[in-house]
């Protein structure tokens, strides 16, 4: 059977990938080093005609003497073309490869999968991280995207977003409540969230805000800081039940996000976790604070549910024990926290995940060449 060649120059991506891409297909070609080893002439004339070019469109420019050479001008013959080819290899252009299925100039790289007589045997991706064919030897389809990093961006990983593995533990769900009043409407509804929670197999934390300091009005290794981190780290899922006060949140719901950072070192105490948003008010039916705890939780990079609870008038809605009174709110309540749960057993295996960014990936990747950089000088 007739030989696979490829006149290759290492120093090419474009020629590394297709050479990587013949060997994928299990075969080990005849490689010619053609700056090293250039064709005779009628080696070269065979293969441009075997590819179906004119000489003058296998000619190289970039990093060539092409311009100094004047070779745009159309006076110059096929013969002197395949004259300053075989003076200057430099302006073949690269890489052809000859099969026992055509001959081609493999720009780009994925056309040697034309005249490849065996399929990929796995996965492959450009040194740039395009990706050229699936695990199932397909080919993927990759649109024109100039200005895409392919070596950061990710299509989704199945078996990132369904682990093989998944958590069994009892989800664990940390409340926030806004409100250091004795009887707290808040607190009380945040406590009839945890025993919906509970009922349903979960672990529940309750964060008691008195005595956490004004954001930024003490060391973060103050003992209630320290305590809230620890919890959010902890958790897997929140609730975050605030007062109407003004038409907006309590400033002390808002004080324990403020505290609450969105990563220190590796960690993420609220990134990709499931959030359900409450309040409770004075007056009539309101949603201001559970639509600004919605916008919080997209800063928190948090992945807030569709339902949500809102209690008007609460002082009408608690027993004197304290406990809510049955009403189509109580009701709202359940289904808030029903659906929370199945959010967070949906979801706690791939949080991290959920949440990775193409841009983030972008900076790091480009803060690591540039440290690479400085550390080579
Ligand atoms: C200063 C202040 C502002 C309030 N603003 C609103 C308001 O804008 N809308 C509303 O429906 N209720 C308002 N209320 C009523 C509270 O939402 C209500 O008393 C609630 O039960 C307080 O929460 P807590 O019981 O957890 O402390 C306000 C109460 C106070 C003290």
């Amino acid at each position: 059977m007739q030989h696979t060649t490829i006149y290759h120059n290492p120093d090419c991506p474009t020629s590394r990938n297709t050479l990587a891409m013949i060997r994928n297909a299990g075969v080990e070609p005849r490689i010619v080093e053609y700056l090293k080893n250039p064709p005779d002439r009628a080696t070269l004339r065979a293969l441009i005609d075997a590819m179906g070019l004119s000489p003058r469109e296998l000619l190289r420019r970039k990093g060539t003497p092409h311009d100094e050479l004047g070779l745009d001008d159309a006076h110059w013959s096929d013969d002197q073309l395949l004259d300053f080819m075989l003076r200057h290899p430099l302006l073949i252009n690269r890489p052809i490869v000859a099969t026992p299925w055509g001959t081609r100039l493999c720009r780009p790289s994925e056309r040697v999968l034309d005249i490849l007589p065996l399929p990929q045997r796995a996965a492959f991706s450009k040194e740039d991280g395009e990706p050229v064919v699936d695990g199932q030897g397909r080919r993927v389809a990759w649109p024109d995207l100039p200005h895409l990093d392919a070596a950061a961006f990710q299509p989704p990983d199945r078996a990132r977003l369904w682990p093989e593995q998944r958590a069994t533990h009892p989800p664990r769900v940390l409340l926030l409540y806004g409100s250091v009043r004795e009887r707290s409407y808040s607190r009380l509804l945040t406590e009839e969230a945890a025993r919906l929670l509970q009922a349903q197999g979960a672990h529940t934390r309750i964060f008691d805000p008195r005595g956490l300091p004004q954001p930024d009005g003490a060391p973060d290794d103050h003992p209630k800081v320290r305590e809230l981190r620890q919890l959010a780290q902890w958790s897997e899922a929140m609730v975050w039940c605030s007062p109407e006060r003004h038409g907006a949140l309590s400033s002390i719901l808002k004080a324990q996000i403020d505290w609450i950072p969105l990563e220190v070192g590796a960690l993420r105490p609220t990134q990709g976790k499931a959030l359900a948003v409450m309040q409770v008010s004075g007056g009539s039916q309101s949603f201001n604070a559970v639509n600004q705890m919605r916008v919080l939780g997209r800063w928190m990079r948090m992945l807030t549910i569709p339902n949500q609870s809102s209690v008007a008038k609460a002082y009408q809605e608690f027993d004197e024990a304290g406990r809510m009174k049955p009403s189509p709110y109580y009701e709202r309540v359940v289904d808030v926290m029903e659906e929370l749960v199945k959010f967070t057993w949906l979801t706690r295996d791939a949080s991290p995940y959920l949440v990775d960014r193409y841009s983030e990936r972008r900076e790091t990747a480009q803060a690591l060449s540039r440290r690479m950089a400085q550390a080579s000088l």
